[in-house]
């Protein structure tokens, strides 16, 4: 071996000479040797539509997010286009729950309607949608039910009907939430066939059965009536599972594959992100999100310092894209961190 200048005996190193402390000296050298940049490009912001007229109220249990109503989403929509959020992800609420979901599929329903009125209003913004049935269900669960089972086949065919009707409503992208088999096959089928060969699928590919989603379930009420979500949702202890179903999903079909949650699951994300070449994206879902800024609400927490830790935290872990209630407010902190 080679010996340099600053080598000692045996060709190592001198003491001392090896200082990582170099490279975190100022901010333009850590700006300089940073590996993960958190871009605005990498967010998607979450929003829920409801049902009725002037409705624009903060949701309890998700601070600084709210429902809105049809006439409300256009200018919220401008906004977050305006923040350079390159897209929105929607989340409607029934008017009427039945025991199959109807409304779900409805032309008319929330989500429908505030798909076409964003397309309209900042075209150059992503709609995304949620395609899942717990929303519009009266029993709260993903899918249909039979003999107090939740019926997978069955539940397939309402969720392909509510992919297809957000895409004729001009979703760009429909996200299939509700963990049933072979649903994103069936929606690729299903679009292509109805000539929507150009609408997208981001598959909740590893949606695991998680308390953190509690927040969200008060804010569209969907928190099942009976039992929970285990038989079809992801049991929290797995990894190797998630890596399959990734899989599974991108060879049916999957244009984007999901990790839901993101701050519990950033193992998951990493294993998924090594295995899979195609964009992955994760959910910093409601809980994780209500947590930290419950915590900064009692001074406990830097709220924007705890945010941008999180998503970094993602993005390092390799999620291509985040889903999260911060994207335009973390837009700004980017944005103001650049000019610094
Ligand atoms: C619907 C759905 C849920 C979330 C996204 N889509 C809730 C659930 O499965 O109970 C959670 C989002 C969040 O907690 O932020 N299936």
């Amino acid at each position: 071996m080679q010996s340099s200048g600053s080598n000692g005996p045996n060709g190592r190193l001198a003491a001392g000479a090896v200082r990582p402390r170099r490279l975190r000296r100022g901010a333009a050298m850590r700006r300089l040797v940073r590996e993960t940049r958190l871009s605005a490009d990498q967010l998607l912001y979450p929003m829920f539509v409801v049902p009725g007229e002037g409705v624009e109220t903060e949701i309890a249990s998700l601070p600084g997010q709210v429902h809105r109503s049809v006439d409300r989403v256009a200018a919220a929509a401008r906004e977050v286009a305006a923040a350079g959020v390159p897209g929105v992800l929607l989340f409607g609420r029934a008017a009427d729950k039945s025991p199959d979901g109807q409304e779900a599929s409805a032309p008319d329903g929330a989500t429908q309607r505030a798909a076409a009125v964003i397309k309209a209003a900042a075209p150059e913004l992503l709609v995304c949608t949620d395609v899942c049935l717990c929303a519009y269900t009266d029993h709260g669960h993903c899918g249909v039910l039979n003999g107090g089972e939740v019926d997978n086949d069955a539940s397939v065919a309402r969720i392909v009907d509510t992919a297809l009707s957000h895409a004729r409503a001009g979703a760009d992208v429909v996200a299939p939430s509700d963990m049933m088999d072979g649903r994103v096959g069936a929606i690729r089928a299903a679009l292509d066939a109805e000539g929507f060969g150009s609408t997208a699928i981001m598959a909740y590919a590893a949606k695991y059965a998680s308390a953190f989603y509690g927040p969200f379930r008060d804010a569209v009420d969907s928190a099942p009536a009976f039992g929970d979500r285990r038989g079809y949702q992801m049991d929290p202890a797995n990894v190797r599972e998630a890596v399959r179903e990734a899989a599974l999903d991108i060879a049916e079909g999957a244009d984007i594959v999901m990790v839901k949650p993101a701050l519990t699951y950033l193992d998951v994300v990493a294993q998924v992100r090594a295995a899979c070449d195609a964009p992955l994206a994760a959910y910093l879902v409601s809980g994780e999100y209500a947590a930290i800024e419950a915590a900064a609400a009692r001074g406990w927490l830097d709220r924007r310092a705890a945010a941008l830790e999180a998503l970094t935290a993602v993005a390092r872990a390799g999620a291509d894209v985040i889903i999260t209630y911060w994207a335009p407010q973390a837009a700004g902190w980017l944005r103001e961190d650049a000019s610094r």
